[in-house]
């Protein structure tokens, strides 16, 4: 399973990518209007920090001003994404970015058939948004192992990463059903290795060191 950042800020993205944490990075409008930074400096930036995959999204919403985006967007690092939003024109230029090659995102997916024109049209990942799923009251990771399910009838290559995780199930219930990434806001992987019990558990152990005098060096 694959841990994809979902943020623009550069110091989480160091220090989480510093600990081995990081496989890749997902940005989107809304990400990079919150970073107040330049769109295209900080995909750069974000791109020579890691080596996984950074995704980064087209601005425009028609299929020729898509293609002209991404002919920019793709020589900002290796190992940028193009992320494209699930429709008509996004489909048109996931099928032509890939046929050359070019990594595709398909994000804004809330339905399996959604995924299945994705996985047809050659993306390298689909991006289903489970949170906003949920805030509706549909079942977000009902839609995953859906597409999870469907995917494995065929040959499709086509990677799941959920998006638009909120919380540490959303995370569990990907691994449990088999999701090939998720891309998760810093504060929810912070959890993952702040867990309290562990605290605690570590604290009694340095408190019995310290007692008992143990040393190493
Ligand atoms: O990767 C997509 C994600 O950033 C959207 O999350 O919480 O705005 O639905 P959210």
């Amino acid at each position: 399973m694959k841990f994809f950042l979902d943020t623009a800020d550069i110091d989480e993205i160091k220090t989480l990518n510093d600990g081995g944490m990081v496989d890749g990075v997902t940005t989107n409008p809304s990400i990079i209007a919150k970073s107040g930074r330049d769109f295209k400096e900080v995909i750069k930036e974000i791109s020579k920090i890691v080596t996984g995959p950074v995704s980064a999204e087209v601005t425009a919403t028609d299929y020729a001003t898509m293609i002209k985006e991404a002919e920019i967007l793709r020589k900002l690092g290796d190992n940028i994404a193009i992320k494209l939003p699930l429709t008509f024109d996004g489909l048109k230029a996931c099928k032509v970015l890939s046929s050359e090659r070019t990594m595709t995102n398909v994000t804004l997916c809330f339905s399996p058939m959604q995924a299945v024109l994705a996985a047809k049209a050659g993306a390298s990942f689909i991006s289903p948004f489970v949170g906003r799923l949920d805030d509706i009251s549909s079942d977000g990771m009902d839609l995953i192992a859906k597409i999870v399910q469907i995917y494995g009838n065929y040959d499709f290559t086509t990677e799941v990463l959920v998006a638009s995780v909120r919380s540490p199930d959303h995370v569990l219930s990907s691994a449990l059903i088999g999701a090939d990434v998720v891309t998760i806001p810093t504060k929810i992987l912070r959890q993952f290795y702040d867990h309290p019990l562990t605290k605690n558990g570590l604290d009694a152990f340095v408190a019995d060191i310290n007692k008992a005098g143990i040393k190493v060096l």
